[in-house]
Order: C-alpha cells, then structure tokens, then sequence
C-alpha cells in the first residue's frame, strides 16, 4: 500500500499558508522524512521564505528536502495541449476567429487543476514519505479540491457517448463526411481526453484516503478570516477531505504591553476563545506574530517549534469529519460535531447560507453549503456529541 503523507495547507490570502508549510516540511525533513514541498499558487514564494533558489524542476534545498514550484503554463501544456489543438480547430471551423479559438479552447481554472495530476505522479512514485502542498488561496483552492466531482460526471458521460454514439455510429460515418470529419474528435485526441479524466479521477480518490492525506487550514484570528475557513471547512469535509487542524497564525503574545497593541491583543482573544467554540472537537494549534518576518531556516524552525513542540509535524491530528449531509428521500440532515456543548432547548435560524443553532444558552453558527441555502430547518437534535438538523425538501 502506498503510504506516502500529503499534507495541504489552505486558508485565505497572506494568513501564512507559505510560512507554516515550509515550517512543517523543515521538520518533516529534520525528522528523517524524505519530504517535498510544492506550491501550486501561481504566486510562488516558496524560494523567498526559504531564501534559497528553486528552478523550474525539482531542486534539493535541504538534506530529505527538495522543492518544487509548478509552472501553471508547462502544466497546461502538456497535459491540454493535444485535447485544445483539437478544440481550436473546431472552434476556428465553426467560424470562430483563429487568434480567440486558443482562448476559447482553454477553460479558466484549467491550470489549477494540472498541479494535481502533478501531485498524483509524485504520490504514485512513492519517492517522498511526506508530500507537503502550500496551495492558492482558498477560493482557488476550495475549486481545485471539488473538480474531481464534476470530471467524474465527465467521465461517465464520455464513455457513455464514446460506446453508444461515436465509436458505432458518428466516427464510421464521418469517414465519407467531411464536414462531419471536422468536429468529431480523432480517435487518439478521444483516448487522450478519457485518460486525462481517469487521471483526475485518480487524484480524487488519493484527496479522499484520510489515512494518508489531510488539510490544514491556515487563519488569523479575525473576523473575516474566521468566517472564510469556517465556509472552507465545511466545504471541505463535504468533498470528503479530511482537515485534521486548524492554525491560528499571527497572535500577539501575552508579553505586549505597548497600548495600541495591547487593543489589538485583546481584540484576538476574544475571536481566539470564538475559534474555539466554532472548530472544536478540531485541534487547534496557535503561532505568535513574530518580531520580524518569517524567512529562512533559522526563524522557520523557530516557527515549527510554537507550532509542533514535540509533536511529529507529519502526524494525522484528527481523522472524524466534524460535518456532513445526510439525504434521505424526504429530508437533507446537516450534522455537525459539537462534542462540548450541554444539552438544553435546540432553537434555529438561518440568515443567508449562516445556519444559527442556540442549545440552552450557547449559541453556535455554521456555514451551510448552497444545496441547502433555499431551504428551511424544520428541527435539530443533539446526540452523541452530533447536531442533526433536519431540511425539508421542496
Ligand atoms: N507568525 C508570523 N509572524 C510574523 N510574520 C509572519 C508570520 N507568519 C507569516 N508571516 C509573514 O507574513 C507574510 C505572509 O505570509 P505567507 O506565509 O506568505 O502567507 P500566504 O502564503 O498565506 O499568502 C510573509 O512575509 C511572512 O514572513
Ligand atoms: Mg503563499
């Protein structure tokens, strides 16, 4: 069985998803790890925080550690090259003009989603025990982590078209059709395509394996922060991947004592102490605003210190879900891990896609995906440490 550990770190832009990867891979390294670390965010600056110089192949920086920077254009190139000369000639025969076809034959986002066939030959290759992946900021990422949803609706529809249509009856055909010739796709350009969506396939099955892949989101302890990973946690558990802690980076330490600074401190305690209540039973590990920026290896393993203490940076820190839906013929069940809360009277409310859940005197609030933003709890109950909250169907 393949054993090799992927770690991602997500959150949103500037929170320290670059610093903190690079921490956990100079541990991972130190810790005897044959490690990795790829960005996949178009703005690279794996080379600036590790003050070193990465090429555009993989480069050993440290002893157990290489580097890899992906180039979104190579990627693209060589894994759409073929499937959008093909589309660009079909797009220039149905009158389109030969300058926009190369445009319109590339779909946006496309070269996000190439970095994760790169992270699949280096899964496959066995070649590193611990692959640590410094992705694009969470939007990006979020779209990147839920694309093998929609390839595998691609893949079904191919083959089914391929078997039923193309290879019996629309390619026999377009032998005497020229013009029938000139949109239906080659057989080789066909076989490309359909190995291209297995491959994405592949990746999806290597996000979903708990035992071996996880994220860690990356926040500051601000409101907005807060509200953006609580979406991108839900989102993430229900594209089935495991978060297996949360990093809160950036705090001001107890020792300030300057005054302005001291509004500020206060100000992250209390959004520290509403982490807490809202990502529990996650584990939550804090790192403090640093005097200086976090660059090279010297402050990077001071950086993994507050981080890990003692800790294997490559453990698995929690493997449950904390959120899922539940479909059943008549309802959909929100059912989010609250293992801390004291039973009491469950009242609901939703504003927007926020699902507000007061039990007794505690009040806990959830980002609800968009397959249940329309509709309305009817009731929720609590067992087990679990919220069930039940959403009519329409
Ligand atoms: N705990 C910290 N203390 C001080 N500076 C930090 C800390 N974490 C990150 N930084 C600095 O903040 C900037 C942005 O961090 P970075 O890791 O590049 O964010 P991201 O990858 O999420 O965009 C960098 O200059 C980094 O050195
Ligand atoms: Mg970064």
């Amino acid at each position: 069985m393949n054993k090799t550990r992927i770690i991602f770190f997500a959150g949103k832009g500037g929170v320290g998803k670059t610093t903190t990867a690079a921490a956990t891979a100079i541990r991972s390294a130190q810790n005897g790890y044959r490690t990795l670390i790829m960005s996949t965010d178009p703005a690279h600056s794996l080379a600036d925080t590790f003050e070193c110089l990465i090429n555009r192949n993989v480069t050993a920086i440290r002893p157990n550690l290489d580097a890899f920077e992906i180039d979104p254009y190579f990627e693209l190139d060589s894994n759409w090259g073929e499937i959008r000369d093909y589309l660009s000639s079909l797009i220039i025969s149905l009158g389109a003009d030969a300058s926009l076809a190369g445009e319109l034959a590339t779909i946006p986002g496309m070269d996000n989603l190439f970095s994760l066939l790169r992270i699949r030959e280096f899964h496959q290759s066995q070649q590193y025990d611990v692959i640590i992946v410094d992705m694009a900021p969470t939007g990006e990422s979020l779209r990147l982590l839920s694309l093998p949803d929609a390839i595998s609706l691609a893949l079904k529809v191919t083959r089914y078209l391929e078997k039923y249509l193309v290879s019996p009856v629309i390619r026999p055909a377009s032998k005497m059709s020229k013009s029938l010739r000139a949109v239906i796709a080659p057989e080789e350009v066909a076989k490309s395509w359909e190995t291209l969506l297995e491959k994405l396939l592949d990746v999806r099955k290597i996000l979903e394996a708990d035992t071996v892949t996880s994220t860690r989101l990356v926040l500051n302890p601000e409101k907005m922060v807060i509200n953006e990973s609580q979406r991108a946690l839900t989102y993430l558990n229900l594209f089935g991947i495991t978060v297996d802690c949360i990093i809160v980076n950036r705090l001001i330490p107890d020792a300030v004592q300057d005054s302005y600074f001291h509004d500020w401190y206060s100000l992250q305690q209390r959004h520290l102490k509403n982490v807490y209540e809202l990502f529990s039973p996650l584990p939550i590990k804090t790192v403090p605003f640093f005097k200086e920026e976090v660059i090279g290896i010297a402050k990077l393993n001071l950086l993994a210190e507050c981080l890990y203490d003692n800790d294997d940076p490559t453990h698995l820190f929690y493997s449950e879900r904390p959120v899922k839906i539940i479909v059943t013929k008549e309802e959909r069940i929100f059912a989010v891990q609250a293992p801390f809360i004291k039973p009491g009277l469950i009242e609901l409310s939703t504003r927007g896609n926020e699902l507000m859940i007061q039990i007794g005197n505690q009040l806990r609030s959830f980002i609800i995906p968009d397959s249940l933003s329309g509709l309305s709890p009817t009731n929720a109950v609590y067992t087990d440490g679990w919220i069930h909250v039940k959403f009519q169907k329409n």
